[in-house]
């Protein structure tokens, strides 16, 4: 066997032992139905929080929430509602903060805001803010994950 072949009989052979290995590699995940903090009840409602850390704080911000970050908010209009939106703005996609004073969702960046269902107060942004279908269970906030 001289120099040559012998290279060849170990580049086939690094690839037989190696193969296998790549593949499995690279081969694609299961995607994740559920975050264990997320869990999914029957009605496709995922908890975001507790009702206590919302009206200690006001807003829950849930940048983990599968398919899009969720701001949940007292509705102080309606007794013991709640809204919830993707907060990231449609103009450039900073993300908006609840000014529970002025009843809006007021952007950091160029300072758009929004009314509590989402719709477009003062540009720049001319798209509403997605919501999403929101409840109170007990003690948990629970949050549909498909925009409205
Ligand atoms: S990113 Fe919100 S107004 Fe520009």
């Amino acid at each position: 066997m001289d120099r040559r072949e012998f290279l060849t009989w170990m580049g086939v052979g690094g690839i037989a032992t190696y193969l296998p290995v790549a593949l499995v590699a690279c081969s694609p995940k299961e995607p994740k139905t559920e975050s264990p903090s997320h869990p999914v009840n029957s009605a496709g409602f995922k908890s975001v929080g507790k009702v206590a850390d919302l009206d200690k704080n006001g807003q829950i911000l849930d940048k983990e929430f599968p398919g899009g970050a969720v701001l949940v908010v007292r509705n102080q209009d309606s007794q013991g509602a709640i809204a919830a939106v993707n907060p990231s703005c449609p103009h450039a996609g900073c993300i908006v903060a609840w000014k529970a004073e002025q009843k809006e969702f007021v952007c950091p960046c160029h300072d758009s805001k929004f009314a509590i269902d989402g719709k477009v107060v003062q540009g720049p942004a001319k798209k509403p803010l997605p919501i999403y279908e929101a409840k109170l269970e007990g003690d948990s906030i629970l949050v549909k994950g498909s925009k409205i």
